[in-house]
């Protein structure tokens, strides 16, 4: 049940599968009736098994491939077969308005590697040839596709440039030295056009796992920006487990909005495959009235996308 009363969508987020879906999330899902599901990509190694369940899945659904779904295979044979059984599901570049719950989800550059702009040679083969800001607008146009009364969420399966360039911020390089902001840039543009237009309620993406390489601990997975569009990085991996007492876990990454599309609640669960609520990470949770939201929640450093300068965002790169 919504743990808030004023709660009207309750989206359930699956971080990088990498091979870690099964009967029991499908079951988990009955049990929890989230209103929709999200999926960030990185499903597997080019692997057909995860697509196939995926369409399965009894509640509305919005996917966006990533960089290991084309399972090194630069021909983009094993991408395009994972595209064909997604179908309508995979959003990438492109509008999926959900109705029932009543969501637009947009999705960012499929098969991203993050990294600024890079495109592997399986995502040209089967998209063809593109520039940034060809793909900047991609994602622009499908968000101004969108019905304004919907609540906007943007699907990546790498988060945009500007959230920090520390190797804990949500999209930092944490695998080699220096630490820099791996966020892409195409997206960090498109939203900064969006949001001149129109609120972003949330931008959800994965490819940076939570657990930072050589035991440094945790990554941050959440922030807000000046304009109230709430970023979250749902790359728990791997995102089934065992606790000390033998129990299975399945994590998702939870979202409550209003019927405005303001965000009441952000957060990391792990349930039994039953259902039970076994642990969560609090990243969010509004203030009980209807006050203006904070701007930031989260250590990290000032200013998100929205706040920064496209000509800015390019000499990143
Ligand atoms: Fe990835």
């Amino acid at each position: 049940m919504p743990s808030d009363p004023r709660t009207v969508l309750r989206l359930a987020i699956a971080g990088d599968i990498h091979d870690q879906w099964n009967h029991q999330d499908h079951e988990l899902l009955r049990y929890l009736q989230p209103d929709a599901l999200l999926v960030v990509g990185d499903l597997s190694e080019g692997g057909q098994r995860i697509a196939a369940m995926l369409q399965q899945v009894e509640i509305p659904l919005a996917c966006v491939l990533g960089n290991h779904d084309s399972g090194k295979d630069p021909s983009g044979r094993r991408l395009e077969q994972q595209l064909e059984m997604l179908g309508e599901r995979h959003c990438g570049w492109r509008l999926r308005e959900l109705r029932p719950p009543g969501l637009a989800v947009v999705g960012a550059r499929p098969g991203t590697a993050g990294g600024g702009f890079r495109v592997s040679q399986a995502v040209r083969s089967v998209f063809g040839p593109f520039s940034l800001h060809e793909s900047a607008e991609r994602i622009r146009s499908a968000a101004m596709g969108a019905d304004p009364a919907l609540p906007l969420v943007l699907l990546g399966h790498s988060g945009p440039t500007g959230l920090g360039s520390e190797a804990a911020d949500l999209c930092g390089r944490d695998w080699k030295l220096p630490a820099r902001d791996w966020g892409d840039l195409d997206l960090a543009l498109a939203i900064h056009q969006i949001q001149q237009q129109r609120p972003v309620s949330l931008v959800v993406f994965g490819h940076m796992h939570h657990a930072l390489r050589r035991g440094r601990g945790e990554r941050r997975s959440f922030r807000l920006d000046g304009r109230g569009t709430a970023y979250l990085n749902a790359a728990c991996v791997p995102r089934h487990g065992v606790d000390e007492r033998g129990r299975a876990l399945h994590h998702f990454s939870w979202v409550e909005f209003d019927a405005a599309g303001r965000l009441l609640e952000a957060s990391h669960r792990w349930f039994g495959s039953t259902g039970e609520l076994h642990y969560e990470q609090k990243l969010w949770t509004a203030p009980p009235d209807p006050d203006p939201l904070p701007l930031v929640v989260s250590p990290g450093p000032p200013g998100g996308c929205g706040d920064r300068d496209p000509a800015a965002l390019l000499r990143q790169c």
